[in-house]
């Protein structure tokens, strides 16, 4: 038999150690969300009522939106704290921890990640004030279950413009000065990546009529093999890209310009929305428009005129002494730019259907 001392301490100090505990996790919860957290409020609810529903504590200053990502984009991950130091927007929290739902100012919910299952929206009753923001890049075509949306929505955030928050896939801005360039060397005609292969889509059949009158580089799946690290480099030698959008869409114009094409410096030839509609954001001179032509034998037989005309092929280019195009890349500009949104917009704002929004333009 051990001593009794010994048989006392073996009781005694996980006793002290479990009290311990128990003090330093109570303090924990309640002590920094009394302080720290200050609630505005629409509906009467306090900070001490939120906080016995919850206890958690959240590190949220007074005038502060508190943006709960629900589902992160895609499943990609992307930092919560830089709307203040990259973007300069002040007052905004975003955070992914869904046991903050109930504090939450307002949700994103982006909707490729929810689109397949109603129950992925959030269950839990929402408190009053809070407003949801419907965060979508891709066009009607990708899209699933839009009446999942009815009349849970106050904001939408999608490549439209006439969305509350716009978030285009790029756009060009005016230099300060006019800039000098230089056009890469060129010494193929018409290149075109295309990842996804939808069958009766417009792009394939036109191209399908189109690449009997001019040679095509097709790259991709099932096609030539283009790895990230060479795109610029390999398709920076054609004259011509063909920006080729999936779906005919207002406003609907993706990195297949912004970038494939534009910062490869290869001209695009751009087949999705109408001429007039892809002018509202660059110079009509910028790119070339299938449109433009009654067939795919007259715009072929155009890019081998230009091919042979260097000084008509160059004009495409001018627009780049004045303008820069500019990409917003990460993830995060998008949830800090809906924050910024909602600190301008009403307190209370309402789409009663996102679907017939997005599908007939009218909110
Ligand atoms: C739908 O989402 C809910 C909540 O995330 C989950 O519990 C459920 O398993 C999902 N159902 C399917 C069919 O994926
Ligand atoms: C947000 O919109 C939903 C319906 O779309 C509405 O029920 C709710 O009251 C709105 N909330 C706010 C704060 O605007």
């Amino acid at each position: 038999m051990k001593p009794l001392y010994i048989q006392k301490l073996i009781v005694f100090v996980p006793v002290v150690l479990f009290v311990i505990f128990l003090t330093w996790s109570w303090h924990r919860a309640g002590f920094s969300t009394a302080i720290e957290c200050k609630h505005r409020d629409i509906d009467g609810t306090t900070a001490d009522d939120l906080q016995k529903d919850s206890q958690i504590s959240v590190h949220k200053k007074e005038n502060e939106l508190l943006i709960l990502v629900w589902v992160w984009p895609f499943g990609e991950t992307f930092p919560l704290n830089t709307c203040q130091s990259v973007y300069g927007i002040s007052g905004c929290k975003l955070t992914a921890d869904r046991s903050l739902y109930k504090m939450a100012d307002a949700l994103v919910i982006h909707h490729v990640d929810i689109m397949y299952n109603r129950s992925s929206l959030p269950q839990d009753p929402r408190p009053h004030h809070q407003r949801w923001v419907w965060f979508n890049l891709e066009p009607p075509l990708i899209i699933k279950n839009l009446h999942f949306l009815d009349n849970l929505f106050n904001m939408t955030m999608t490549f439209r413009q006439d969305s509350d928050v716009y978030r285009p896939y790029g756009r060009i801005e005016a230099l300060k000065q006019p800039q000098s360039f230089t056009i890469p060397a060129k010494s193929k005609l018409v290149a075109w990546v295309v990842s996804k292969w939808y069958p009766g889509a417009r792009r394939i059949a036109y191209y399908e009529e189109l690449q009997k009158y001019i040679p095509i580089d097709v790259y991709g799946k099932k096609h030539m093999k283009l790895s990230w690290d060479d795109f610029y480099k390999t398709i920076s030698q054609y004259k011509f890209y063909l920006a080729f959008e999936n779906s005919i869409y207002k406003d609907y114009i993706t990195e297949k310009l912004w970038s494939n094409a534009f910062d490869s410096w290869a001209v695009p030839v751009v087949l999705g929305t109408s001429r007039q509609n892809y002018e509202r954001f660059l110079p009509g001179e910028a790119f070339i428009h299938v449109d433009d032509f009654p067939s795919a034998k007259d715009l072929a037989d155009y890019l081998v005129q230009l091919d042979n005309d260097d000084e008509g092929y160059k004009k495409y280019f001018n627009w780049r002494s004045l303008y820069r195009v500019r990409r917003e890349t990460g993830w995060d500009s998008s949830y800090c730019e809906a924050c910024r949104a909602l600190k301008q917009a009403p307190d209370y704002q309402v789409i009663s259907s996102v679907k017939k929004w997005f599908l007939e333009g009218t909110k």
